[in-house]
């Protein structure tokens, strides 16, 4: 009731609840190269619009007779073993500092209000370990360099500072073709941005000449990030190696097929995030919503499914969750919510998405850990 309650206590909202008012509020807000960097994917854009379109494409079943169901619309789910407020977390999302000047400070905030964990970007823009200062609860997410011995330095790093999960990103070797930033000249790692976990660490800094200077063009600091930013052949052998530096659950993110989804639970990994980046990689690369049931019956209870690409609402989260997902994680509608209003505007977000989960689940009879496929069907 409570999060209903807060989302409409009779007041006029500060902020719409519709993504795309809020979006157009941000892009009066942002330049338009931050504007285009958040909103703008990989080529003409057709797979971040079938992320969004395929949610039409599935029909929840709600359900009005259903006698013991007086208390349904719980939202809270466990993963790993570990009990969580909602389904919800924040999507890795880098280089807040062009978004909004307290980044994932204000994030952290937002997301505390709701017992959201945060997922936070190896190209954040505020390091792991202040993050841990603001954060309730937050797991970390690793883009795999091509140095071994920082990616240990990092698991080891985000360990030791509390995170709760690693959620390692492999659709990321190098940047997808993304026109709007090529066409405004806007690419924000040139100039250094989305480096605080890069220049704060131990081993990136014993690689460098010079200190690292925050906000510098082209320095050796930059060019060494560029340059180690990805190892392009990865495999489940690297993978398999972040059991000796934690003892955290590991997900690997960005999966879209069930026969990589199968290699990896082979190998051990304990979740899989089915995502494609929100388009921002492959043009006409599969929607991440049409790849989720192949995913979940290719794992089955072998390791927890989460996803992500497209979710813009509650029933949108509904719908991913009778699909199969453990939980889902929100991209771009609080990245706008961070613009607009800062730690506020985050908050509003995620609580207008969880009120409607709630609202929408208890509608369906269900608690949201028990929605399953018979509430869901593909639109004639
Ligand atoms: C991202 N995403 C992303 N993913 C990741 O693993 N590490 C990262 O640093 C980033 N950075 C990033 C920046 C921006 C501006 C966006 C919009 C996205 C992808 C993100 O985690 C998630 O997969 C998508 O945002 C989901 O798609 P929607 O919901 O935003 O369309």
């Amino acid at each position: 009731d409570g999060v209903y309650a807060d989302a409409t206590n009779g007041a006029l909202p500060h902020l719409p609840y519709d993504h795309d008012e809020l979006r157009d509020r941000a892009r009066e807000i942002l330049d338009p190269g931050p504007f285009g960097y958040v909103e703008g994917s990989a080529g003409r854009e057709r797979t971040a619009d079938a992320n969004v379109e395929a949610f039409s494409r599935y029909a929840l079943r709600p359900r009005g007779l259903r006698p013991g169901a007086e208390n349904a619309g719980d939202t809270g789910v466990t993963l790993f073993g570990e009990r969580y407020p909602s389904p919800l977390l924040t999507a890795p999302v880098g280089v807040l500092e062009q978004v909004h000047p307290e980044s994932e400070r204000a994030l952290a905030r937002g997301a505390n209000a709701l017992g959201v964990p945060v997922v936070l970007s190896t190209a954040a823009s505020t390091s792991m370990e202040e993050v841990a200062e603001v954060a309730d609860s937050w797991w970390y997410q690793l883009y795999w360099p091509g140095d071994d011995e920082l990616a240990e330095s990092f698991v080891r790093r985000a360990t030791a500072a509390g995170a709760r999960a690693i959620v390692v990103t492999t659709d990321t070797s190098r940047l997808g073709w993304r026109p709007r930033d090529l066409s405004q000249g806007h690419l924000p790692f040139l100039r250094g941005q989305g480096t605080a976990n890069y220049y704060g660490d131990p081993v990136f800094r014993s690689r460098l000449k010079e200190e690292p200077e925050p906000g510098g063009v082209l320095t050796e600091a930059v060019l060494h990030f560029l340059g180690s930013f990805s190892n392009r052949a990865l495999s489940t052998d690297n993978i398999a190696r972040i059991r000796e530096w934690t003892d955290l659950p590991v997900l690997v993110k960005g999966v879209v097929r069930a026969d990589e989804a199968e290699e990896l639970v082979d190998a051990g990994i304990d979740g899989i995030v089915v995502s494609n980046h929100g388009g921002r990689q492959v043009d006409a690369a599969v929607a991440a919503l049409d790849a989720l049931p192949e995913v979940v019956e290719a794992v089955g209870d072998r390791a927890e499914v989460l996803f992500d690409s497209g979710v813009r609402s509650g029933a949108d989260v509904v719908v991913a969750m009778a699909l199969g997902a453990k939980a889902v994680l929100v991209g771009r509608p609080w990245v706008y919510g961070l613009a607009v209003d800062g730690a506020a505007g985050v908050e509003h977000v995620l609580r207008s998405i969880l009120a409607e989960v709630q609202i929408t689940a208890e509608l369906m009879g269900r608690d949201v850990a028990d929605l399953s496929a018979d509430d869901v069907r593909r639109r004639p």
